[in-house]
């Protein structure tokens, strides 16, 4: 058999395996092992009964984190009751197929149920009311959740390094609000309290690079540290727009954050690129885009303290990207509409194969 001939029937071998999917050997989760990276993905409970969708992401990733199931209007959609039946279905696959879960998330100010955001309730109710939602949200996935984004986007875009105002913070907030992060570390305790096991994470979007965002997050972590308050990692969204990332920039900063001993993750990983009517991108641009994937991946592998790389979804088939942006942008993961790897599925693997240096 020529080496041709081979690569053919691997090639082949892959496809049939995959259900349609066009991803040669190894996978993603395969070309990690060596570095101990955790590779993940956002997953839409919905899509798990489709072969190509189940088959493609358990064959991929080592990690899972549900994109919507756990935000309060899903979970928490009336005062008195929880809803656990989408992120259970989540958490059962990961089981199933031997991925950890990442929680996401306890603390933001969208996505939120309008029992919650159109009623008017007393700091003290709202504190009570966040509390019995993390005890409760936690505890209910307590062992099998190994780490929560506990709170997600606090920091505010148009003032940069202060802190958002929010229905936790201060409207009416849950009573700390003069207080600075102190709202925050409440959440955090709350948190730690309810599964000790847990790591715990403060997530944010725009904070990937040094800027004003990240150094207001980063005294804030050096703080926490310092007093003791269970805080164990960052996590950096990394939604790149434009095809554009400043990665000496982004390394400088994953670099000075695990310097204080917690860990990074990039969390939601994408790469926007322009679209036209049919959702198609422009070949040079997929090209850019594997670039920054592998780019990214490699800063993250540079440091140790950087132990996971998830993307904000795996196929083009379902992504946030198109409807955010009036259907303008997109093609922003790793495989397409097809589960046909892209450049972008190519590049992060053999940066996951080159493990870290
Ligand atoms: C997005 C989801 O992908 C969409 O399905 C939903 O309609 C809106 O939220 N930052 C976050 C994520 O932390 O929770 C957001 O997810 C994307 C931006």
């Amino acid at each position: 058999m020529t080496s041709r001939t081979l690569v053919l029937v691997l090639t082949t071998a892959a496809f049939c395996a995959g259900f349609g999917a066009v991803v040669p050997e190894p996978s993603l989760r395969e070309a990690a092992r060596g570095s101990g990276m955790l590779i993940g993905t956002a997953v839409r409970p919905a899509q798990l009964s489709e072969a190509a969708y189940a088959s493609t992401l358990a064959r991929e990733f080592n990690m899972v984190e549900p994109e919507d199931a756990l935000k309060w209007e899903v979970v928490h959609p009336e005062r008195a009751s929880f809803d656990f039946s989408q992120a259970d279905q989540i958490v059962d696959f990961a089981t199933r197929h031997d991925m950890k879960v990442r929680g996401h998330t306890l603390v933001w100010h969208r996505q939120n149920p309008k029992w919650l955001t159109e009623e008017k309730y007393t700091s003290d109710e709202l504190a009570e009311i966040l509390a019995q939602h993390i005890k409760t949200v936690v505890g209910h996935y307590r062992g099998k959740i190994f780490a929560w984004d506990v709170v997600n986007e606090a920091f505010d875009e148009l003032r940069p390094g202060t802190l958002r105002s929010t229905i936790w913070r201060d409207q009416p907030g849950i009573g700390l609000a003069a207080n600075g992060t102190s709202y925050i570390e409440r959440c955090f305790r709350w948190a730690h309290d309810a599964d000790p096991q847990a790591l715990l994470f403060y997530n944010e979007a725009e904070a990937e690079g040094v800027n004003p965002k990240s150094d207001a997050i980063y005294a804030m972590v050096r703080d926490f540290r310092q007093r003791g308050v269970p805080i164990d990692g960052v996590g950096f969204q990394m939604h790149i727009a434009n095809l554009h990332a400043d990665v000496a920039s982004i390394s400088a900063n994953i670099k000075r954050f695990t310097a204080l001993g917690v860990q990074v993750h990039i969390t939601e990983m994408d790469v926007a690129v322009p679209v036209d009517a049919d959702g198609n991108a422009r070949p040079e641009d997929l090209q850019r885009q594997a670039d920054i994937y592998r780019e990214i991946a490699s800063a993250c592998l540079a440091q140790r303290g950087c132990t996971a790389i998830e993307t904000w979804g795996f196929t083009d088939k379902y992504s946030w990207i198109g409807p955010h942006s009036k259907k303008t942008q997109g093609a922003a993961l790793l495989l397409d509409r097809e589960y046909r790897a892209k450049p972008a599925y190519e590049a992060l693997r053999s940066a996951m194969e080159s493990g870290r240096r």
